[in-house]
């Protein structure tokens, strides 16, 4: 992980980046770093190769042997501004840097984006975008092919001093945070063969261990049959692989005080089961366990902030494989809180696996329950690949959880539950069933699945507050941005520690 480090000016550096606003120009801080390097930021404004428009690039050359070059990058009308365009501007102009192999670099902090964010969260959140922008999944390249690391991001401010003290605590905690993210990037990435639901938990046992009263336990395939999480078992019946259950629990506050319980649906690979995808279908499948990696992410980063908090994260983690041991169309598979499933089609099986462990929840007495789920290919064509879909009636909840992903640029967009989507679950034969009537509102349905396990089965009253995150489009979430490499993005991370404070 590179060093951050907040200067007021900089001399020496293999990439001086510098943003800017559409209709400002220069500010008075870049024009005196301008006058340092033989005018060159001004000549890139005069040779009209670059107006400042949203992610615009251009680089410039000084004839100075230690800054020979810099980046100015755009950060679009001041009017727009958001923390989204702030730090996709950050990991653009990062990943630029490595594009010119360039390991140490220096961000200049323009005293606008320290005064709309404050300087705490300008220094956590840059430092997030930088690091995820550095990030590159290439471990199994050949050594000359890959990423160049940034070994040094010095933070150019003219902020005074009292915020600079802000802003460097933000920076310490944008480490943690993002160190966070990536950890729950790799386990997304690592292929689906070597990454199965044995290695999910022990990396999730791994990443636990040392960090103060933070608690890792996994149930194997005999204390998931103990806990009659049939349907658990019956999604991981069809492969080799044994399914696992994880549990974190991080108690950073009183033994009174309720948990939050974080549910991340851990499908490792998902072939669609008998129900098999099509191949451009199954493509991508590994990151079927996104939702549990960002769960696992989002736990580990509340423990090393050390937040007054208490946290649980639930990974039911197993393998969807077709075979002659699967579970088929019209099996129907019994939850660990009694009720039955009727299995409509295989390929629905993250609703099904997570039903179990919305059950296990109740155990917590939880203060909420919020889950994170690739769930629905329905919830990408609704909301597109940048906005993941936010499910509950519960209207504070809804504002607190959609309020703190906005904060850290997460992007989310309510979708209803409703009577006509729980209408369309309804089974002849058992009593809920995992695939709708039809096709239409594919993430509704899904959502009011999982929401039937969160009530009590004889009262049919909530057991505790329940959010539903259907993250589906994570998944293309890195592809085609400048500001992030393709594969996992670490959707969920940010929005939920933002959340949890
Ligand atoms: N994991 C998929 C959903 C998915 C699809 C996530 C594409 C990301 C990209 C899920 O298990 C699934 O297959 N859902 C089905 C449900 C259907 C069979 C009711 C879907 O969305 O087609
Ligand atoms: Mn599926
Ligand atoms: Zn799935």
């Amino acid at each position: 992980m590179p060093a951050f480090s907040i200067v007021p000016d900089v001399k020496k550096t293999q990439c001086l980046i510098v943003p800017v606003f559409e209709e400002k120009g220069l500010s008075a801080h870049a024009k005196t770093l301008d006058a340092v390097f033989d005018g060159v930021l001004s000549r890139v404004y005069e040779a009209k190769d670059f107006e400042g428009k949203k992610l615009q690039m251009s680089f410039g050359y000084t004839a100075q042997k230690d800054l020979r070059r810099v980046l100015l990058i755009g950060l679009g009308k001041q009017k727009d501004f958001s923390m989204r365009v702030w730090k996709e501007a950050v990991g653009a102009g990062i990943i630029a840097a490595q594009g010119k192999k360039a390991a140490r670099t220096a961000l200049v902090v323009p005293a606008q984006v320290v005064k709309s964010f404050g300087p705490k969260l300008a220094g956590q959140e840059t430092v997030t975008a930088a690091e995820i922008a550095q990030y590159a999944f290439d471990e199994y390249k050949k050594k000359e092919d890959r990423v160049t690391r940034i070994d040094e991001v010095l933070l150019v401010s003219d902020a005074p001093a009292g915020d600079m003290r802000q802003m460097q605590k933000g920076i310490d905690e944008g480490r943690i945070i993002a160190e966070c993210v990536n950890a729950s990037r790799d386990l997304g990435n690592t292929p689906p063969g070597i990454m199965t639901p044995t290695l999910l938990a022990k990396r999730a046992q791994e990443l636990a261990k040392g960090v103060a009263n933070l608690k890792a336990t996994v149930f194997t395939k005999t204390e998931i049959q103990k806990h009659k999480m049939g349907c658990l078992l019956g999604v991981s019946q069809g492969s080799v692989e044994e399914p696992r259950f994880i549990i974190l629990e991080y108690r950073g506050a009183g033994k009174n005080q309720k948990p939050t319980v974080l549910v991340g649906k851990g499908i490792t690979f998902d072939s669609g089961g008998l129900s098999l995808k099509p191949e451009n279908y199954m493509k991508d499948m590994k990151f079927d366990m996104l939702g549990g990696a960002a769960v696992i992410g989002a736990t580990l980063a509340a423990a090393k902030l050390k937040l007054k908090k208490n946290v649980v994260a639930l990974v039911p983690a197993c393998e969807n494989m077709p075979s002659g041991s699967s579970y088929r169309p019209d099996d129907i598979l019994i939850a660990m809180n009694g009720r039955s499933v009727h299995i409509g089609n295989t390929d629905a099986e993250g609703r099904v696996i997570l039903a179990d462990a919305l059950c296990y929840a109740a155990k917590y007495q939880p203060k909420e329950v919020i889950d994170f789920a690739t769930l629905t290919g329905a919830c990408m064509v609704a909301l597109g690949l940048e906005r993941s879909g936010l499910f509950t009636e519960d209207e504070t909840l809804a504002a607190r959880i959609d309020g703190s992903a906005q904060k850290v640029g997460e992007q989310l967009w309510r979708l209803p539950l409703g009577d006509e989507y729980r209408e369309s679950m309804k089974s002849d034969v058992a009593d809920i069933t995992n695939m709708g009537k039809d096709r239409y509102g594919g993430a509704s349905q899904g959502a009011v699945f999982l929401e039937f396990f969160t009530k009590d089965t004889k009262t049919g009253e909530a057991l505790y507050p329940w959010a539903h995150v259907d993250m589906a489009s994570a998944i293309y979430g890195g592809t085609g941005k400048p500001w992030i490499r393709p594969g996992a993005n670490g959707f969920g991370v940010q929005g939920m520690v933002e959340y949890l404070r």
